[in-house]
């Protein structure tokens, strides 16, 4: 592994390699044993976030230090870039100043590829635009690890505005390598027909999918990307496509609910759903420092 832009190219050992070193890490961090360690001192990483973020900027920094790094956190809004700098032109200056690898979050989908292709470092891709969010996937896919020993046969409803989620085709591609059902379900109109080549199931009875489902994904609705007429009514939505207390109990006992936030609570989730013994949306925020310790280490130690 020398970038980390996307799932599409990940083979499956490589997908398991990183879990496997991931759950190591869950270990570490949740019994509290020693942090930082030492595997990545004296190097540097640096969080180029060009759109908001919580869970995903405040793990990698927390991953970076608990690996023994320095963290530059660079506030795009704040720096040259707000003066017409370009992005590559930051990072190479970045680089300029001994840093070891880039994080970068990008409204653009490729800006994570063309600076891995332009510069020498490690580039890891913490989502861009509506193409792919790798560590979400990974962290997602750590999630069902521990949750059920396995991956092969479980089904996966991913439910929401597939159109706009790099979290969905992160998963989807990663999900399905692993042996995973993938469905998918939500309004015609942000779910793109064209990803039933990718082997996935598009479904329209949400009642029958969440009973069948040992795994149920949410999406957020990510209202900053909504074109006129795509979404008419975020009621009308949050009656057809979310989890609520109505829905609750068609769900199997084993089944978890998922989502990697923010959630918009009360449209695709109300609070008894998102709160209830099913949700694991906590443990795959936990993960996420584990996960990106992982692959800051695969990336990096070399
Ligand atoms: N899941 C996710 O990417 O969350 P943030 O936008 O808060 O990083």
């Amino acid at each position: 592994m020398v970038h980390l832009t996307g799932i599409y190219d990940m083979k499956a050992e490589k997908i398991e390699e990183v879990l496997e070193l991931a759950q190591h890490y869950c270990i570490i961090n949740n019994n509290e044993q020693q942090l930082p360690l030492n595997v990545l001192r004296g190097k540097m990483v640096g969080l180029l976030f060009f759109e908001p973020s919580t869970r995903t900027k405040a793990s990698f920094y927390r991953a970076a230090k608990n690996l023994g790094a320095d963290v530059i956190d660079l506030q795009a809004g704040a720096s040259s870039v707000a003066k017409g700098e370009s992005v590559l032109d930051t990072a190479v200056n970045l680089r300029a100043m001994g840093l070891n690898a880039l994080v970068v979050r990008h409204t653009s989908a490729g800006i994570p590829d063309f600076l891995a292709h332009n510069i020498d470092i490690p580039v890891i891709n913490a989502g861009d635009g509506a193409h792919e969010h790798p560590t979400q996937a990974l962290l997602d896919l750590l999630t069902i690890k521990q949750e059920f020993g396995r991956f092969a046969g479980l089904n996966v409803l991913i439910m929401g505005d597939i159109l706009h989620s790099r979290v969905a085709r992160s998963n989807i591609f990663a999900m399905s390598r692993l042996g995973i059902n993938v469905s998918l379900a939500g309004p015609a109109t942000l779910v793109p027909q064209a990803l039933s080549s990718l082997g996935v199931n598009i479904v329209c009875d949400v009642d029958d999918a969440l009973a069948a489902a040992d795994i149920v994904y949410m999406l957020r609705i990510q209202k900053e990307r909504q074109r006129g007429g795509l979404l008419p009514s975020l009621s009308e939505y949050a009656a057809l496509f979310g989890v609520n207390e109505r829905r609750l109990p068609l769900l199997q006992k084993h089944a978890i609910i998922m989502h990697p936030g923010p959630v918009n609570l009360g449209i695709e989730l109300t609070a008894s759903a998102c709160f209830s013994s099913h949700s694991r949306i906590t443990t795959q925020v936990n993960n996420g420092v584990a996960v990106r310790m992982a692959v800051l280490h695969l990336l990096l130690s070399k």
